[in-house]
């Protein structure tokens, strides 16, 4: 036999085998019982939370020969060829197809002709909100007076694009997503069945994930199951769904918060030599630290994105971060992960982020504004320079791969470029500067040839096209010297992102 998609062998049959939406299944088990089924329904909601399932369900109840206290039998020859998808009576219309806009426009004939084979024709019309004007003016014209013998269910995941005058034409019924106890649940349930182990934090993150989406949590564990078999862990699951580990994420995470940049670099490259992508990995820190900010601001560890139980100890430990600096790192990192989508060669990008971040755990927590002042306030006291040793470590990092590039193209450009310093970049300017008696070292580099060499570079290493500038320091010393030079250069910007 063919095998069946577990989300599709799980499909619920009766009212009683559908998780939660109590309100809809109670309602319409009821006007089934009481044999006043309405003429149109509209069903909205998230995807796979039911909608499709019930529809079908009530197509039964509204032509099934031996109903059972509100339930079609599922045994009579009606229920069974709609089950199988046999049964004339039953026509499923999907509105985004070219054939679903041309059934609309058929209906106005279609709908007067009697049921065939059952007592009512049920017309279900899924992704409603995809049809045009024209054939919402037709659903219309048929929706203000139907024959007694016809009845539509409308299924939308966006039922404000829906017009007015059509849903105040239906009875309404909003499907709300499921929680992460039924979920768990219905998995628990199908793993058993299916002789699958699944171990409780695999069956978290698939739950969690699923984001209220049934049908997504049983296709994820369908996934896992043909690609990892029977028993099946967490890091099953976050492979499959090329997720990072929560527990990496408290530790990198960790290392940026005791200023350890050789590990946070480290780390990062694992992860990526591993296979993760770079915008996920940007993404998912973005989960973490929201959680982490949650966690730091009520306490609580319901509706945690990715931490779970196993890296709480390090939530709770991280929240000294404070609220300020937690937000910030929020911000560099969806802001990175919004870059990450577009470019390649992302590996710099995301480095950066996370040299930031660990640069911006190195300053104090900012006090919060007294809430005599305006918020305001808060922009008075920018982050003061982070120029602490393990920040410069990390430029000296970023600087010796941007010479090695060089040196790869150019030996005279190399010597040239590395009497210089690198600054760090504002904006989408890198910013390189150079002791006063470089003059010529300066001059050369900004010929065109040379500029272009370690633009090539810039670009290799970015994934994106860079801008330099080269600037004289009046400085004779290094090291933290430059930086508090780039901020009399440039002001407080450039040294908020470094290297
Ligand atoms: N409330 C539920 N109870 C049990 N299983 C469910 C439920 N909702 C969805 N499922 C599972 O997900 C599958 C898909 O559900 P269904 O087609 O009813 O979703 P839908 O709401 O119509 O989604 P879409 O908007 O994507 O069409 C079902 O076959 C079933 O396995
Ligand atoms: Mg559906
Ligand atoms: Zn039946």
């Amino acid at each position: 036999m063919a095998y069946l998609a577990l989300y599709r062998a799980w499909r619920p049959q009766r009212f009683d085998e559908v998780v939660g939406q109590e309100q809809t299944v109670i309602a319409l088990q009821n006007a089934v019982r009481e044999n006043r089924l309405a003429h149109a329904y509209l069903f909205s909601g998230p995807r796979g939370t039911g909608k499709t399932s019930i529809a079908k369900i009530v197509a039964k109840a509204a032509n099934c020969e031996q109903l059972q206290d509100g339930e079609p039998c599922n045994n009579c020859s009606c229920c069974q060829d709609i089950n199988n998808g046999n049964f004339m009576d039953v026509i499923e219309i999907d509105a985004a197809s070219n054939r679903g806009i041309d059934e609309i426009r058929d209906l106005k004939e279609k709908v007067r002709v009697l049921p065939a084979q059952g007592k009512r024709k049920v017309y279900i019309i899924d992704e409603v909100h995809m049809l045009t004007m024209e054939a919402f003016n037709a659903l219309l014209k048929t929706l203000e007076e139907p024959p007694n013998s016809v009845m539509f269910i409308l299924a939308t995941t966006e039922p404000q694009k829906i017009p007015a005058t059509i849903r105040s034409r239906c009875q309404n019924y909003y499907f709300r997503r499921l929680t992460m106890e039924e979920i768990q649940g219905r998995l628990v349930q199908v793993a058993q069945v299916n002789n699958m182990e699944v171990e409780a934090a695999a069956l978290d993150i698939i739950a969690r994930r699923a984001n209220g989406g049934m049908r997504d949590a049983l296709s994820t564990l369908d996934q896992v199951n043909s690609y990892r078999g029977e028993y099946i862990t967490k890091t099953d699951v976050l492979d499959v769904l090329g997720l990072v580990d929560d527990v990496f994420l408290a530790q990198l995470i960790d290392a940026a918060w005791k200023g350890d940049t050789g590990q946070v670099l480290r780390m990062l490259a694992a992860a990526l030599q591993q296979g993760k992508e770079a915008q996920q990995i940007a993404r998912e820190t973005t989960l973490y630290l929201r959680d982490l900010l949650l966690y730091h601001t009520t306490g609580q560890d319901t509706d945690l994105a990715v931490a779970t139980e196993a890296s709480l100890t390090a939530l709770q430990q991280q929240k000294k971060a404070g609220t300020n600096r937690i937000l910030q790192a929020l911000r560099i990192l969806a802001d990175t992960a919004d870059k990450l989508r577009f470019s390649e060669g992302q590996r710099f990008i995301l480095e950066m982020a996370f040299l930031e971040i660990t640069a911006l755990f190195a300053q104090e927590e900012p006090v919060a504004p007294s809430t005599s002042k305006k918020p305001t306030a808060a922009k008075a006291a920018p982050p003061a320079p982070a120029d602490t040793s393990e920040t410069t470590e990390a430029r000296d990092t970023m600087w010796n791969r941007i010479l090695a590039g060089v040196k790869e193209r150019k030996i005279p450009t190399h010597a040239l470029l590395s009497p210089g310093r690198l600054l760090g970049m504002k904006e989408e300017t890198v910013y390189i500067g150079y002791r006063k008696g470089y003059k010529f070292h300066k001059e050369k580099m900004e010929e065109k040839e040379n500029r272009g060499i370690l633009m090539e570079v810039l670009q290799e290493i970015a994934g994106r096209i860079v801008e330099v500038q080269f600037v004289f320091l009046d400085d004779d010393q290094y090291n933290d010297i430059v930086v508090k030079k780039a901020i009399e250069l440039f002001g407080e910007d450039i040294v908020e992102i470094k290297d």
